[in-house]
């Protein structure tokens, strides 16, 4: 199978009801975790790069490791450069062998946005790379940007026609309450998503791929275990399983998850490292990080994102 392309995937997404993972990768143990879960699986696959994670660990690097992955495990997976914030790192990455982009212009005017969006996709679609578009603003940290509370704002479902049809996109990431990073809500509030924005948005793009961003369930296993073991992370709180299970029954065809991995890489390593306080060898602690990520990757694609079965 080789490294394919968001097209088809999104398309038995869409008319089976469920959803494809994106999960973010930077290092070895990171995409072998992910992808050995879904190769057991026999799960569709999208590996997604940040410009932070690129670079950490160098395009060519992650390339390399990420089609390692697909030799290895003969799984269908894509490749995507996540939060492209400009035309120029959107280019590096179509030319760098990446199947899908996303071009982030969530923070530019509607104008600007579809104008940057546009320019992306053109240059893509003659590569025959697909994009990924964005509407409306997301709280949360992502690449050290943080973006507050107050600045985040809904997707306007009167928008998404003009956006979709002026640029071409292939898929649309909106916000409906979800958001990046482990601290989604404040303690003692209650987790909701608008689903009305979801459905509106839905009705009027017919057969059109959404992607929801910021889609981790801050596993609190893992949270529990980091602060066993010396972590001091506070009260935090993510997106209900449920949820998303219900957005991956609706017009949502890829969930990000970023945050779940980064736990349950951290819980690993200080559990080991807390029991294990002379070990120096990273094999020893790394190794522990990386079976989490397999066992919480396996749980997402089977009681989440219903994409077991489906490559
Ligand atoms: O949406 C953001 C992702 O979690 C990537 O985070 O930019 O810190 O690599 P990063
Ligand atoms: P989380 O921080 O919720 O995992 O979101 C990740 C994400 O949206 C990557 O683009
Ligand atoms: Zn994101």
């Amino acid at each position: 199978m080789p490294i394919v392309t968001t097209k088809e995937m999104f398309k038995k997404a869409y008319e089976g009801n469920y959803a494809i993972g994106a999960f973010n990768v930077n290092n070895l143990e990171i995409i072998q975790g992910i992808t050995e879960a879904a190769a057991e699986l026999h799960a569709p696959l999208i590996l997604q790069v940040s410009a932070g994670a690129r670079k950490y660990a160098k395009h060519i690097y992650m390339m390399k490791l990420m089609e390692a992955a697909e030799i290895d495990t003969g799984l269908p997976i894509c490749i995507h450069l996540d939060h492209g914030e400009d035309f120029e790192i959107c280019k590096s990455c179509i030319d760098g062998g990446f199947t899908s982009v996303m071009i982030d212009g969530s923070k530019h005017n509607f104008e600007d946005n579809i104008k940057l969006t546009a320019q992306v996709v053109k240059y893509a679609h003659d590569r025959g790379v697909m994009v990924e578009g964005e509407l409306g603003q997301l709280a949360g940290i992502e690449d050290d940007i943080n973006v507050s509370d107050e600045d985040a704002s809904f997707t306007r479902p009167g928008e998404v026609e003009e956006f979709v049809t002026r640029t071409g996109v292939d898929s649309l990431a909106i916000a409906i309450g979800t958001s990046h990073g482990a601290y989604k809500f404040k303690p003692g509030q209650k987790p909701a998503l608008r689903f009305d924005i979801l459905e509106e948005v839905s009705k009027r793009l017919p057969g059109f791929p959404i992607v929801l961003h910021g889609a981790s369930s801050v596993v609190q296993e893992f949270v529990a275990v980091i602060n066993a073991y010396g972590g001091q992370m506070p009260d935090a709180i993510g997106i209900p399983e449920e949820m998303l299970r219900k957005a991956a029954s609706m017009a949502v065809c890829k969930i990000n998850i970023d945050s779940d991995l980064r736990l349950g890489m951290t819980a690993g390593i200080r559990k080991h490292m807390g029991e294990n306080p002379s070990h120096f060898d990273p094999r020893q602690y790394l190794a522990p990080g990386r079976e989490n990520i397999k066992s919480l990757v396996k749980h997402k694609i089977t009681d989440v994102l219903g994409c077991d079965g489906k490559a």
